[in-house]
């Protein structure tokens, strides 16, 4: 067993931290669109790294910061992808970051791509999955033929730690707002496995409740987004206790 100082694990720490923080001037209210997109994607890539140079769809990209932070830091070609936000304005975000010879702004709707099947070697989604995964078979259906064979799909979203009954019902259905869409998005990471289920098709390589839930969420809060305020009065109030973020890492057969 390889035993560390404490002086060693804090240095370790801060190389480990060095990549993050270079990127806190996006941490604003102009940028995030929730929990720190950077973060989760930074934890995710540090427990799955991916290989350089392969062709990576983002998934409910945003504004672009995980397509920006996939081009600069995995090294990938990304086709950015997302519903709510316009190409255009993508198009623009990517000029100013200086990564538009590799990111490529697409607007599309999850439940029908615009892509070849076979084509990605990763599909990655940041805090956008359970928008449009919670159902039976979208995952096999719709997310996974657009992987090559071996290629691997990551996403990390948000959730409950457990269910059913996990979570306060009436103050989750007030936090969103009255929406149910949005309520019935929420479910723990056992949920998430189930519904995904099992095939021979497929395999899931790792599934965890990420480390940077407090961080995330807090630079959300201190992004002065007008949601972001609204958000930590629910934490405030115990919400933040019955929630977690959930990793997957699957890969196709
Ligand atoms: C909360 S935002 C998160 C954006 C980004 N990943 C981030 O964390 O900054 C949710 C994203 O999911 C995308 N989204 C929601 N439903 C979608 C759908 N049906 N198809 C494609 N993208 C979708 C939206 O376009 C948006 O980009």
């Amino acid at each position: 067993m390889v035993c560390f100082s404490r002086e060693r694990m804090i240095n370790m720490n801060s190389i480990e931290n060095k990549r993050i923080e270079s990127y806190r001037n996006y941490f604003t209210k102009e940028y995030l669109m929730g929990p720190n997109s950077l973060r989760l994607l930074d934890e995710m890539l540090k427990k799955y790294p991916l290989p350089e140079g392969g062709r990576v769809m983002d998934l409910g990209c945003g504004m672009g910061l995980t397509s920006m932070f996939l081009a600069k830091e995995a090294k990938v070609n990304v086709f950015a992808t997302a519903l709510w936000i316009s190409a255009t304005q993508n198009a623009e975000n990517f000029r100013n970051w200086s990564v538009d010879d590799r990111v490529i702004p697409i607007h599309a709707d999850a439940n029908n791509l615009p892509y070849a099947y076979g084509y990605f070697d990763a599909i990655v989604s940041i805090d956008a999955y359970h928008y449009f995964g919670a159902k039976k078979g979208v995952f096999e259906d719709k997310i996974l033929p657009y992987l090559k064979k071996g290629g691997v799909f990551i996403t990390a979203m948000p959730g409950t730690k457990e269910e059913p009954g996990g979570v306060p019902a009436e103050t989750l259905l007030e936090w969103m707002g009255g929406n149910r869409d949005d309520y019935d998005t929420f479910h723990c990471r056992k949920w998430w496995l189930d519904l995904i289920g099992k095939s021979d098709d497929f395999e899931v390589v790792m599934d965890f409740d990420l480390d940077c839930f407090n961080e995330a969420w807090n630079d959300w809060f201190e992004s002065g987004h007008e949601y972001g305020i609204k958000d930590k009065k629910y934490f405030d109030n115990g919400m933040g206790g019955y929630l977690s973020f959930i990793g997957l890492v699957i890969k196709r057969h």
